[in-house]
């Protein structure tokens, strides 16, 4: 595994890239419901009327746009003018007019303590220097404030799925051209290393996706019967998956999700 490097930001900025892959939002994406989830319950954490809000990473606005509905005064940042130009246009259709800005989440630029609450979510793992990154949003927000952070967890448990194309490729079994890698993932430990480093208090980790959506998907239609019937799975996600999310098993799930207060002096 490569070490990231700038060059990842040149591929963010190009069409055609993330926008095409990046689609939690549309019901047939095997992330959907896993995507859903996670929105209704970041959006249940503040009271978003009247808050000063920058959404850093912000894609086409799944965050963004309901923030904005909720009576908050976006301002919303990402590298790529194709999620930009998807997110206005959307914000469009529904009315509003978040401000838009294209940027990089490690350079924001914006003057400290400007916002009440910065939200980055689903980005750190693209961004080379994600600590550079979460340093950035601590300047931003105001003492006091809020911070929303979700990303995927380097020792999630289905990232196992990935073991034996990796060992094809060690073993050149597998000799398809990699793509560039877009990702780098991070233990939930040096996450919260982060964020108190950058003077935020962290009130709350909490993982989701015991199985990654997709991951979960795949596991369960494979072993459907008998070992894991589908009847079963839906009850494990639905009902005990959801009590294991701030136990111990956090640091094995899928996505990692942070709320962190910025200390007041
Ligand atoms: C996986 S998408 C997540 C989008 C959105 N936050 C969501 O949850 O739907 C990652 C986003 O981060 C953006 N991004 C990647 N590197 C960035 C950087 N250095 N600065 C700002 N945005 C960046 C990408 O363009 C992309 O829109």
């Amino acid at each position: 595994m490569s070490q990231p490097t700038n060059d990842v930001k040149h591929y963010f900025q190009r069409p055609g890239t993330v926008a095409r892959w990046w689609n939690p939002e549309d019901e047939r994406d095997p992330h959907f419901a896993h995507f859903r989830e996670q929105l209704t319950w970041a959006m249940a954490q503040v009271a978003w009327e009247g808050q000063r809000v920058l959404d850093v990473g912000t894609g086409k606005g799944r965050f963004a746009i309901p923030c904005a509905q909720a009576g908050a005064r976006v301002t919303a940042i990402d590298i790529s003018g194709e999620m930009l130009a998807q997110a206005r246009q959307r914000a469009q259709q529904a009315g509003l007019s978040p401000c838009f800005v294209q940027g990089d989440a490690e350079h924001l630029p914006f003057s400290s303590q400007a916002f009440d609450v910065v939200s980055c979510m689903e980005s750190l793992m693209h961004v080379p220097h994600p600590q550079q990154a979460v340093a950035e949003a601590a300047r931003v927000v105001r003492p006091g404030g809020q911070t929303i952070f979700s990303m995927t967890n380097k020792w999630r448990i289905n990232a196992l799925a990935n073991l034996p194309q990796a060992c094809a490729r060690a073993l050149r079994l597998n000799r398809s051209p990699a793509g560039p890698q877009i990702a780098w993932y991070y233990s939930t430990r040096t996450f919260r290393r982060w964020l108190q480093q950058a003077g935020l208090r962290v009130c709350l980790l909490r993982g989701q996706g015991l199985f990654q959506a997709g991951a979960r998907l795949a596991f369960t239609r494979r072993f459907s019967i008998p070992l894991f019937p589908r009847a079963f799975a839906d009850w494990f996600f639905a009902r005990i998956e959801p009590r294991l999310r701030q136990s111990p098993l956090l640091h094995v799930m899928g996505t990692v999700m942070a709320i962190a207060v910025a200390e007041e002096p």
